[in-house]
């Protein structure tokens, strides 16, 4: 293999970067002008009827309308019809350029032509499924393990939720201890054990609704970046029973929405290390997107566990998997009857040919095409320019990324914390209403963002493309408050 090339060209001063959204969330929003606001809503009335009347209905059947958190879609969701390279259509025929690429994993773009014939191919020959070992599993295996050669053996299942899970049951098998501690703050699915601390740090059981006690009285949270509070609590947890593992997102939590520094991940190895604890690195946004190492490549830091989704199969269903040293990773060896020390996990569908032949095909492409690199340079063309408006009307608006990760904080919503929950508990509303307008605005000029704060870029995104969606950004952010 050549030597391995990684999306972000240039590491984030993230000391810079920490100053300007806190100095965000120091003050108070400067939302759209209500003019403005009521004009972008307009679009949403007269251009996006059939995408109303759908999902109208679909809120009869379907809880809240849609079956996905990323589709909540402020004023009414959007109905989409069809995907391809960098665009959107929906229902209505309007035309959008696609910047949550399903959420992350379609870094070729989105319904990449050459990947799709070759599932086509597994699909006329076997279907989607048999239950039965297929070529394509240990193809997949060998290639992660060649991009990744931390990842000496792999588990496919079927979402990176489901794949922490396991993680953490295979950590737990190992090394006999039962402590988890994440960062705050962190989203690593939504299994019991990790609907805790979610969203905004020190919030523990918050959002726990349905989940008893006892399901997550084993997991702890530290404050982002707060290398000492996690050291306090290995400490703390060496005197009860240890540490099983610590679970990190390699650029930060939210993909990065609290940014690291660059050494951040090698102290967590150095603290697993001194208090016998796994590394677990949740890569299921970072895997494959910074590059076909992975942020572990891009870090050079080996975590025992890693966590997979999203790209591992390129866009398409049952995206997840768990991979690492092979001693862990076997206590997941599957077979009727137990040997007491197997960590038992299952999935009718997971690792089924569809998914593996897509995999397979999406990674050999990204690497063949070098996807990742140039989404990444996508991200630093966008990211440059989106800061440029942001100086040009002197806002206190914040846009940075880590490669193909872009992000434009305008309400900082996702960066309040617990250290102040006055302030946080009067704010959280009125911040997330401002986000939910500025996703809207941006729809209604033809751009289609995660949650109005974050875009992920594609190998589609030409320079063209860039630009005119900076033109579309700024005839949103021209016309907030003050300007
Ligand atoms: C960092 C991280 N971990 C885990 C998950 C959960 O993965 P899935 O949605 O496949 O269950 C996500 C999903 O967005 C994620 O971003």
């Amino acid at each position: 293999m050549t030597e391995q090339q990684y999306a972000i060209s240039e590491y984030l001063d993230v000391e810079t970067v920490n100053a300007r959204l806190k100095a965000l969330t120091s003050q108070p929003i400067r939302p759209l002008k209500r003019d403005a606001m009521t004009k972008f809503l307009e679009y949403f009335n007269q251009k996006c009827t059939k995408s109303k009347a759908l999902t109208d209905e679909a809120k009869k059947y379907i809880p809240g309308g849609v079956q996905h958190n990323l589709a909540f879609n402020y004023p009414f969701p959007i109905a989409i019809e069809k995907a391809d390279g960098a665009y959107m259509w929906d229902v209505d025929g309007n035309r959008y350029i696609d910047f949550l690429q399903a959420g992350g994993p379609t870094v070729l773009g989105s319904n990449y032509a050459p990947v799709r014939e070759k599932v086509m191919e597994v699909i006329n020959s076997c279907g989607p499924v048999t239950g039965l070992f297929h070529e394509y599993e240990l193809k997949l295996a060998k290639l992660i393990n060649e991009y990744m050669p931390a990842i000496e053996m792999f588990r496919m299942l079927g979402s990176g939720t489901e794949s922490v899970m396991a993680a953490v049951r295979a950590a737990r098998t190992y090394t006999k201890k039962k402590k988890v501690i994440k960062v705050g703050g962190a989203y690593h699915g939504w299994s019991d054990s990790m609907v805790y601390g979610l969203h905004i740090p020190g919030t523990g059981r918050l959002e726990a609704t349905g989940i008893p006690r006892g399901a997550n009285k084993n997991t702890q949270e530290f404050f982002p970046n707060n290398l000492s509070a996690l050291r306090r609590k290995l400490i703390v947890n060496r005197l009860r029973g240890g540490t099983a593992a610590v679970i990190i997102e390699p650029v930060g939590p939210e993909s990065g929405t609290r940014p690291v520094p660059f050494d951040f991940n090698q102290k967590v190895r150095e603290l697993c290390d001194e208090f016998g604890a796994l590394l677990i690195f949740d890569e299921v946004v970072t895997g494959f997107r910074l590059g076909m190492g992975g942020a572990q490549g891009y870090f050079g830091v080996k975590p025992d566990l890693t966590i997979f989704g999203k790209c591992v199969t390129g866009g398409y269903p049952m995206a997840g998997g768990v991979g690492g040293r092979a001693e862990v990773v076997n206590t997941f060896a599957p077979g009727i009857g137990g040997t007491g020390e197997r960590a038992y996990i299952g999935g009718t569908l997971s690792a089924n040919p569809l998914s593996c032949v897509a995999g397979y095909y999406a990674l050999k492409e990204m690497e063949r095409t070098n996807a990742p690199v140039i989404a990444g340079r996508a991200g630093d063309r966008l990211t440059k320019s989106l800061q440029a408006i942001i100086d040009k009307y002197d806002l206190p608006f914040v846009a940075y990324n880590q490669g193909s990760i872009v992000h434009l904080e305008t309400s900082g919503v996702m960066l309040l914390d617990l250290k102040n929950p006055l302030k946080t508990l009067k704010e959280i509303k009125s911040r997330k209403h401002m986000i939910e307008e500025m996703g809207a605005a941006y729809m209604a000029e033809g751009l289609i963002t995660l949650a109005g704060s974050r875009m992920y870029m594609s190998m589609a995104d030409t320079n063209e493309i860039i630009d005119d969606a900076l033109e579309r950004f700024e005839a949103v952010l021209s016309k907030v408050e003050g300007v």
